[in-house]
């Protein structure tokens, strides 16, 4: 009998420990973001080889959310940074087990849901928290969670997710900085049309829905093809979503009609992949892009042909890139999706920095998007700001200065601007580029780029 436990403990011991290792590394792993402060960035005569875009953070976010709707998720091209750690964190507060395999880039999210509230100290980290909003209504109609508030890039007001839900009928009160709300028994509308197109707005109405049963309609909604993403995998969960334009007709089956177990892989990070492209354009020899999706990339091939960079798409996942020097100017200015995207403006602009001729970006997503604009120019890039417009005047070469990162894509541009600049470049506050992007200093270090955390 002894010899017979003994035994199992044996069989089972590498199972137990792997679960409570899981769960030491999620600690583990925000602790090895956070530790570095600053990154040195060298000039790098060229970028040569291929790099691998990962999973899309602003597609794993919202999933992530949506883990609270099911027994059992599993997600897989998992893109392991601040952002969906934290997010990972958050589920685990709320009583979800999480097993991480970061080899494999999956992750499996499984168990009940124990708690309603989600703490100040990791809703404030990172601003899809506000996601968790609709996960945890439509999982049991009841969310608790901190008003995000403003940030770097600006108001950012979430006056529309609240105006859905109030739509709905649901109750809603603001107390001590957290939201309580409330989804009503019976919906008083079935149809809500945005004022604005907001991508985290439609994503919290769509897993706000998914907790109730029937049909709905949402209009002016965000096509982001991370928005698209959540649709496929409320598809999967078993509801029936049609898009028209901007319109989502919405047929929720009554509850025990949905899938309560289900896989699904995070489309490839279309941003990550356009950063690397935009490097391509500058540095180049070639670089060849892989594991990206270039029916999401439309108007970033476009702008990077215009400016006179040489593409070739190899397959709808691989694009290569010439160093194409010096590229010409462009006029840009950001929209929602298809149009050109925000989370592309800065990286843009650190190449529109070496220019030739003048260039212009106007930015209409977010009223304060060009605090990179002032490191740029610390490093001798040559940018005028008005009001929601860049005037950018190429210069022939930018030189490396301690710069601050001030969101993360400002941090992308930054790194862009230090690796072709001339001597080198400190970008401290560089949480933020790790809150968004994949093992960037390992990717440029592979390809022969000196990129060094610290
Ligand atoms: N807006 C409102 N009211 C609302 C919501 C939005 O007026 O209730 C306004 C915003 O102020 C902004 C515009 O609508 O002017 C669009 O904002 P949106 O809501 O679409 O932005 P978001 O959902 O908060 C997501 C991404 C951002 C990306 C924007 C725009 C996630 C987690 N975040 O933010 O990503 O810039 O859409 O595409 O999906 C990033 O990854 O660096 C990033 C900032």
């Amino acid at each position: 009998m002894w010899i017979n436990n003994i035994h199992t403990i044996f069989v089972l011991l590498p199972f137990l420990r792997l679960k409570f290792l899981k769960v030491e590394l999620l600690e583990e792993l925000i602790e090895n973001h956070k530790k570095f402060s600053k990154m040195v960035v060298k000039p790098c005569a060229e970028v040569k080889g291929e790099v691998t875009v990962s999973g899309s953070k602003n597609s794993a976010l919202p999933l992530l959310a949506s883990a609270l709707l099911v027994e059992e998720l599993i997600l897989e091209n998992f893109p392991l940074l601040l952002d969906t750690l934290y997010a990972l964190k958050i589920l685990k507060i709320l009583g979800k087990d999480i097993e991480l395999n970061p080899t494999l880039k999956r992750v499996r999210i499984y168990g009940e849901i124990k708690r309603i509230k989600v703490p100040y100290e990791l809703s404030s980290r990172f601003r899809g928290s506000i996601l968790f909003l609709g996960g945890l209504l439509g999982a049991g109609g009841k969310a608790v969670i901190s008003h995000p508030g403003g940030c770097a890039i600006g108001a950012r007001p979430i006056d529309q997710h609240l105006k859905f839900l109030s739509h709905l009928g649901a109750n809603l009160t603001l107390k001590g900085g957290y939201i309580n709300a409330s989804l009503p028994k019976e919906v008083k509308n079935s149809n809500f049309v945005f004022d604005v197109v907001t991508v985290t707005g439609t994503e919290n109405a769509l897993l706000t829905l998914a907790g109730l049963e029937g049909e709905f309609t949402l209009e002016n909604v965000a096509l982001e093809p991370e928005v698209f993403d959540l649709l496929d995998f409320l598809r999967k969960l078993g509801i029936k979503i049609l898009t028209h334009g901007r319109t989502l007709k919405i047929s929720v089956p009554p509850k025990g009609g949905l899938k309560r177990r289900l896989t699904h892989r995070v489309i490839p990070d279309r941003i990550e992949a356009g950063t690397f492209l935009v490097l391509g354009s500058l540095l180049g020899n070639p670089l060849k892009v892989s594991g990206l999706n270039t029916d999401h990339l439309g108007v970033l091939l476009e702008k990077l042909e215009e400016a006179g960079v040489t593409l070739k798409i190899l397959t709808p996942t691989e694009v290569e890139v010439f160093r194409s020097l010096p590229p010409k100017g462009l006029f840009i200015e950001t929209a929602p999706y298809p149009g050109f995207p925000t989370d592309m403006q800065a990286q843009f602009m650190a190449m529109l920095s070496v220019a030739r001729g003048s260039s212009v970006i106007v930015e209409k997503i977010f009223e304060n998007r060009f605090q990179h604009a002032l490191e740029l120019v610390r490093m001798g890039a040559n940018i005028k700001i008005k009001g929601n417009t860049a005037v950018i005047e190429g210069v022939k070469k930018l030189v490396g200065a301690p710069v601050k990162a001030t969101d993360l894509r400002a941090s992308a541009s930054l790194v862009i601007a230090g690796l072709i600049a001339e001597g080198q470049t400190e970008i401290s506050e560089i949480y933020h580029l790790l809150r968004g992007y994949e093992d960037m200093d390992k990717k440029l270090t592979f390809l022969g780029c000196h990129a060094e955390l610290i």
